[in-house]
């Protein structure tokens, strides 16, 4: 599906101050601070998808009878640009969130985005916005597409009506201080994703079931919280917001699989193929949570980390759950992992060339 429209520009009339945007760009976080414009796109039964245009971003009005606002049918996507050594800027793997946002949509019976259209969207939010792109070593442009149900009815049916829409935030490391490493809370309470379910797509609803369980976590002085499968409790699945991998002192590289219960990961991907590339053993496999604590104790796993689009690659230090705690490796930022983080995030950014064409030049 490359079918594509035709995007009208409607400039903001007032931007943000230059002086107000540099002193936002000089310690954005994550996720707060945002762009002058969005993508916005509409999608009816009668007219398919239409009304394309870059415009201001604003506040906008739904119905309180507004589908999503009810049933939660609702899908995104995160994306980043980067800038790059020579002032430019570029995509990485836009096309791999392109597919899956067909696939989200399909699972939450909406209407298919068409590929070209989503990568339109963001090209052209990218260089309007391109001001806002931080060029600090953690900083990116985070891209948010995302979809919701925009038919105004109370019957439990997929819309007839959907808005797309792409909005762009200036951001830094994910986790506050770009922590070295993060402290995992195990849930034994909650799942995330049962077989059959929503758990490979990427919906708000699986975030929204992820939030109790994330609260437990900071409750228990932890990062982020890591969910076992829903079946037998016992084998180890994803984080609230990310994919997770494990390193063994033999140098294999070790990721769950996806099994319709994860989210399949763009960066989660990219590890797997840069790990192959650099002739480590990669596999794909169940792990359980008492092998990881088992094979943490005995020194036979050195490493584990966290990826995703917003997290990078981000060390995991300690596990903690009801037991009691264990360390991983030194605690610290492992060898492998901080060498993967590097031959990532140098092909992200431009520093190094892009042997798998995974990156777009935009300017
Ligand atoms: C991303 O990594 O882009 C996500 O969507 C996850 C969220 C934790 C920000």
């Amino acid at each position: 599906m490359t079918e594509t429209l035709a995007f009208t520009q409607e400039p903001h009339a007032s931007p943000v101050a230059v002086a107000d945007r540099q002193a936002q760009l000089a310690n954005p976080g994550f996720g707060r601070v945002f762009t002058d414009h969005m993508a916005l796109v509409h999608y009816s039964e009668a007219e398919g998808w239409h009304d394309a245009k870059i415009t201001p971003r604003v506040e906008f009005r739904v119905d309180p009878a507004c589908a999503v606002l009810h049933y939660a049918q609702e899908i995104f996507e995160g994306l980043k640009a980067y800038r790059t050594p020579d002032g430019g800027a570029q995509l990485f793997r836009a096309d791999a969130n392109a597919r899956r946002f067909r696939q989200s949509a399909r699972r939450l019976a909406m209407a298919e985005l068409p590929e070209g259209i989503f990568l339109d969207s963001i090209r052209q939010l990218v260089r309007t916005d391109r001001d806002w792109i931080p060029d600090s070593p953690d900083g990116a442009l985070y891209l948010r597409p995302f979809m919701i149900a925009s038919e105004t009815f109370l019957g439990v049916k997929p819309s007839s009506e959907y808005l797309y829409i792409v909005i762009a935030s200036s951001v830094g490391a994910y986790f506050k201080g770009g922590a070295p490493a993060v402290t995992l809370w195990v849930s034994e309470n909650y799942t995330r994703a049962a077989p059959g379910g929503t758990g490979d797509a990427k919906c708000g609803g699986n975030y929204a079931a992820s939030l109790a369980a994330q609260s437990e976590a900071i409750k228990q002085g932890c990062d982020q919280v890591v969910f076992l499968d829903a079946v037998e409790r016992k084998w180890i699945e994803e984080l609230g917001g990310m994919n997770i991998f494990f390193v063994f002192d033999d140098g294999t590289l070790q990721t769950p699989p996806l099994t319709g219960t994860i989210l399949p990961g763009v960066t989660r991907d990219s590890i797997l193929t840069l790990g192959r590339a650099q002739g480590l053993t990669v596999r794909e496999e169940l792990y359980s949570f008492d092998q990881w604590k088992a094979d943490a104790a005995s020194g036979r796993l050195v490493e584990s980390f966290a990826c995703g689009t917003a997290a990078v690659i981000t060390p995991i230090g300690t596990v903690k759950h009801s037991g009691g705690e264990f360390t991983i490796g030194s605690g610290g930022p492992g060898q492998l992992t901080g060498a993967l983080r590097k031959t990532l995030v140098d092909i992200q950014r431009g520093v190094t060339p892009d042997p798998h064409g995974w990156t777009e030049k935009l300017f």
